[in-house]
């Protein structure tokens, strides 16, 4: 692996890491990842924006090596999540005269994660700066993306942001810059639903603080950097801002049949009305897909089989993934069926307390669907299809 040079005495010198296919213990990397870690010379101090995993802390020592940095000054923590924090620890065992810069939060973190005594940080607040010579970092405060103590750090005189998550994507590639930008999409909306929605309006506070900065380059610490920064931005503010769409996210779990049964016909009621379904079925599901299906759905539908007398442990899961992401979400229902009993319903609803929305009349049933089961889910769909052109859901 090797260095990129962004502009002349700025590199990102970070680690692509192919082969990780899961992240936080939870989430599938199907295409991969990286740390992103950045190089800034000045012409009187040099400073390293973000670490690298720890794991993979020897691409990042080689990078400087083969720059021949000698002395780094600042090493700026815009997060102090160790898949960017992490290698802190070494690098000031390298370069022992370099100061930590990082929001006072942040400083207290680090300290808890790391051990890091308190004498090597320099803490700083929002919109402060700190020169390098002919170049000048500003940082601004962003809490919440996704943790308490972040910032982000822009270089004024270049114009380039260094967002650390907030704009990045699970995505190994060896380019610097985004290639394909359908593939970037994807990757960096599942980011977001994984990582970013739950913090939506905080999120939204931080874009509008960015307005009024002018902005080159973003150079995230995950997945490739924007020279074209209208297309993250552009798509962050359809995420963040825009109302849901005409879409129902089906998710369902089905032991012999009927709760599938019930899944195909409400597919097709919902279809034959107008509104787009995405159906996932829970024995195969992607987390990942289903995190970013929920980033624009209007409705979820949960079809759900009963087992000991519940929901399927598998209906359970995604519930609490969707309540703990937070969506858009503004309708939800139940469909499924048992065989003698199920608390089914009352175990689904209870545990979708972080969402504000209305729940519709679920259709539950004992045994296997008849034509009275159709009809109720025929109305569930006109139910669905008449809240999302009341809405004016697209
Ligand atoms: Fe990429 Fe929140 O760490």
């Amino acid at each position: 692996m090797s260095y990129h040079e962004i502009k002349p005495g700025i590199y990102s010198v970070g680690a692509v890491d192919w082969d990780r296919r899961l992240f936080d213990s939870l989430i599938p990397l199907p295409d991969g990842t990286s740390y992103n870690s950045y190089l800034i010379k000045g012409s009187e101090k040099t400073a390293l924006i973000d670490t690298v995993d720890p794991a993979m802390d020897y691409v990042l020592i080689d990078n400087l090596d083969r720059l021949n940095v000698e002395q780094i000054d600042y090493i700026v923590c815009n997060h102090a999540e160790q898949d960017h924090a992490g290698s802190i620890t070494i690098m000031l065992d390298l370069y022992p005269e370099a100061r930590v810069i990082c929001t006072p939060k942040c400083k207290g973190m680090l300290m808890d994660l790391l051990h890091l005594d308190e004498s090597v940080f320099q803490t700083v607040n929002d919109k402060d700066t700190l020169s390098l010579g002919d170049r000048t970092m500003e940082f601004i405060h962003a809490p919440w993306v996704h943790w308490p103590e972040t910032m982000l750090t822009y270089l004024r005189e270049d114009k380039v942001l260094f967002p650390c998550d907030f704009f990045g994507s699970h995505l190994a590639q060896s380019a610097l810059y985004v290639q394909d930008e359908g593939l970037v999409y994807e990757s960096a909306k599942r980011y977001f639903g994984e990582i970013m929605m739950p913090f939506r309006t905080n999120i939204q506070k931080n874009m509008d603080k960015l307005k009024d900065y002018k902005i080159d380059i973003i150079a995230p610490s995950h997945g490739p950097a924007y020279d074209k920064p209208e297309f993250i931005l552009s798509a962050y503010r359809s995420w963040v801002y825009d109302e849901p769409l005409n879409i129902v996210l089906l998710p369902y779990v089905s032991m012999h049949g009927s709760t599938r049964e019930m899944v195909e016909h409400l597919t097709q009621a919902l279809t034959e009305r107008n509104v787009n379904v995405k159906q996932f079925d829970l024995t195969v599901a992607d987390p990942g897909k289903l995190a970013i299906a929920l980033v624009d759905a209007a409705t979820l539908v949960l079809g759900t089989c009963t087992v000991l007398g519940g929901a399927h442990p598998l209906a359970a899961n995604v519930t609490f993934l969707a309540n703990a992401l937070r969506p858009n979400l503004k309708f939800a229902s139940i469909i499924g069926s048992y065989g003698w009993g199920s608390r089914a319903i009352e175990q689904i609803t209870g545990m979708l307390s972080n969402l504000k929305l209305e729940v519709l009349e679920p259709v539950y049933i004992k045994g296997s669907p008849g034509d009275d089961d159709f009809k109720a889910l025929d109305k569930l769909a006109e139910t669905i299809a008449q809240k999302h052109r009341e809405r004016g859901y697209k």
